[in-house]
């Protein structure tokens, strides 16, 4: 099975590859920004269901991930700003020299005479990532940094509000300034990730009430005070899981 496309594709085809035959090869060929730095690596498979997202999938990694970047010339400006909400992810909790040459783009063009060394830099990461943690016990949750609201805030929009980068680009950004003035990151983090996703046309905040967005990933009230592990930030390019509860998006 080969897999030509974005992460619709590539997650469907290989999700198709794990059960064909109880699992026949299966070779990714990623065709959008956000697949050839995320959905691609990691050997996460899966299609959703009316009931919610991922819900029907395996882990079951490609015999060989082939990018080639010219394909990203097509690629329409609002999912090329998607995935960079992903690759601005990757700096913030793995790579601050990587942080730093996203911060010196000034344009798709500038990004574009970089973007060999930024998509390998990006899967390198992910690839060590997960070679660690395969399975998301751990190290792989900081993949997750600006997920846990990014996700409530899809959801509270029904998934027709905010892309999935605009809405982890929100979650960054609030997640960071709660844990910068807890004292938990370095000041002045919040400004810099608010002030590099502005650069890309992505959004730092939505109006809408923090308990309101929590209580869309609420199916019931009992949930509060419910335990999860946030990803927060020490700096920029240094990132932690920090044990918690949902209320921490209320500080
Ligand atoms: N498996 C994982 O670990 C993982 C991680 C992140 C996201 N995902 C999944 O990935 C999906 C999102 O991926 P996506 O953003 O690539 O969406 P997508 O596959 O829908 O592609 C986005 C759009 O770009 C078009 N496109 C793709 N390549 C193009 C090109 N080179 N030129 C012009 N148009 C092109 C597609 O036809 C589509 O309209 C979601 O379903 C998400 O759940 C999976
Ligand atoms: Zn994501």
């Amino acid at each position: 099975m080969i897999t030509l496309g974005g992460g619709v594709i590539g997650d469907l085809g290989g999700f198709v590859a794990s059960t064909y035959l109880r699992g026949v090869d299966f070779v990714q060929v990623p065709t959008s920004l956000l697949a050839q730095v995320d959905s691609s690596v990691g050997g996460k498979v899966a299609v959703d269901l009316p009931e919610g997202k991922n819900l029907v999938g395996s882990f079951y990694q490609p015999k060989l991930v082939l990018i080639d970047t010219d394909v990203l010339y097509d690629l329409p400006d609002r999912f090329y700003v998607d995935g960079m909400a992903e690759i601005i992810k990757y700096g913030c909790i793995k790579d601050k020299s990587l942080f730093e040459v996203l911060e010196g783009v000034k344009s798709r063009q500038e990004f574009m005479d970089k973007v060999d060394d930024i998509v390998y830099t990006c899967c390198d990461i992910k690839r060590r990532v997960v070679e660690v943690d395969e399975k998301d016990n751990g190290e792989r949750m900081l993949l997750n940094f600006g997920h846990t609201y990014g996700h409530a805030i899809e959801k509270y929009y029904n998934f027709t509000g905010y892309s999935h980068g605009q809405a982890v680009a929100i979650g960054m950004a609030y997640i960071t300034r709660i844990s910068e003035r807890l004292g938990q990151t370095a000041n002045g983090t919040a400004d810099r990730i608010e002030s590099i996703l502005r650069q890309y046309g992505l959004p730092t905040s939505d109006p809408v009430n923090a308990k309101d967005v929590l209580s869309a990933i609420k199916s019931d009230k009992k949930n509060l005070g419910k335990k999860l592990n946030v990803v927060l930030l020490k700096e920029i390019g240094e990132s932690y899981t920090y044990p918690t509860t949902e209320e921490y998006f209320l500080k």
